[in-house]
């Protein structure tokens, strides 16, 4: 199946109380883990790609990378720009055939966000691409832009109605307590989420598509497989991962989850090299990274999206 937008998935998602998980890719392996859990599951997917991700893997290998991999399966997969900065970051991956792309404009004012956003919208709607916007902004680390816990600000359920009637976007990331990275709470603080916001910006917008940033819930026993061999990761802490089922029952339909991949591919590594000191063959050491990030996709896709079954 080719490439899709995220225009009928969010539709199902949405009606079946479930979303679709947007993994974060670099290299080949994670791809690979990714869609053979979705293909497994038959699970929708998408595929996102940050700017730090293209200047790492190149453009060109990334996309092409994510074109094999929808070959090798028969699943709807979307090939999303996460975090674009600007308009010339969008028109690059729109150009570069990415079938959705986000503008996060959410740390401009209210109305230069809606400016930038609009452009964005118009570019890739005369494309057949779709746009995720944002309103709100999240703590924690957004590529370049380093946003302190304190300047963290949640989205004001009154704006969501403007903002989308005047971008014309085709989904919304809000920020309800979710941040980036592996360190979203401090030690002996109670995780929480907004939920009270949610709703009412799901009131507000009725069947309208919502997005959850910062959505990885870090898991403990990978954490402790980290440290266990040699990884000093002391006190990262995630979202819990009920929290996500519940929100995933709600308006939310795309979960955005990188941090988990990273720790899942960092506990396989470690693990490997400490199991196995004479092995020096990458296939080796990054088959395990593909296999944990292939089981940690499978478990977020039954456990927490709620995803499978659905394509
Ligand atoms: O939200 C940011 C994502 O986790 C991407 O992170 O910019 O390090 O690729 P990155
Ligand atoms: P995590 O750092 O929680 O995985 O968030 C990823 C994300 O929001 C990518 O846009
Ligand atoms: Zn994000």
């Amino acid at each position: 199946m080719p490439l899709v937008t995220s225009t009928e998935m969010f539709k199902k998602a949405y009606a079946g109380g479930y979303a679709v998980g947007a993994f974060n890719v670099n290299n080949m392996e994670t791809i690979q883990g990714i869609v053979e859990a979705g293909q497994e599951c038959k699970s929708p997917l998408i595929l996102q790609v940050s700017a730090g991700a293209r200047k790492y893997a190149n453009p060109v290998y990334l996309k092409h990378l994510i074109e094999a991999a929808v070959q090798t399966t028969d699943i709807p997969i979307v090939m999303h720009l996460d975090h674009g900065a600007d308009f010339e970051a969008c028109k690059s991956a729109i150009d570069d055939g990415f079938t959705s792309v986000m503008i996060d404009a959410s740390h401009h004012a209210f109305n230069e966000n809606i400016e930038i956003t609009k452009k964005v919208v118009a570019y890739a709607h005369e494309r057949g691409v779709v746009v995720e916007a944002e309103l709100g902004q999240l703590a924690g680390i957004e590529d370049a832009v380093n946003v302190k816990a304190e300047d963290a600000c949640f989205t004001h359920p009154d704006e969501v109605c403007e903002f989308t009637e005047k971008t014309g976007c085709d989904s919304l990331a809000i920020a309800i307590g979710t941040s980036h990275g592996a360190y979203k709470f401090k030690p002996g603080q109670k995780p929480q989420l907004r939920f009270d916001i949610l709703e009412e910006v799901g009131k507000r917008l009725p069947g309208f598509p919502i997005v959850l940033h910062g959505a990885s819930s870090v898991p403990q026993d990978k954490v402790a497989i980290i440290n266990q061999f040699g990884g000093k990761m002391p006190d990262a802490i995630g979202i819990p991962e009920d929290m996500l089922r519940k929100a995933a029952t709600m308006a939310v339909c795309k979960i955005n989850i990188d941090s988990d991949l990273r720790v899942a591919c960092t506990a396989a590594v470690r693990k490997h090299f400490f199991e196995h000191p004479d092995h020096f063959d990458p296939r080796q050491y990054l088959g395990d990274a593909r296999a944990a990030v292939k089981e940690l996709v499978k478990h977020k896709i039954v456990d927490v999206l709620g995803s499978n079954g659905k394509a």
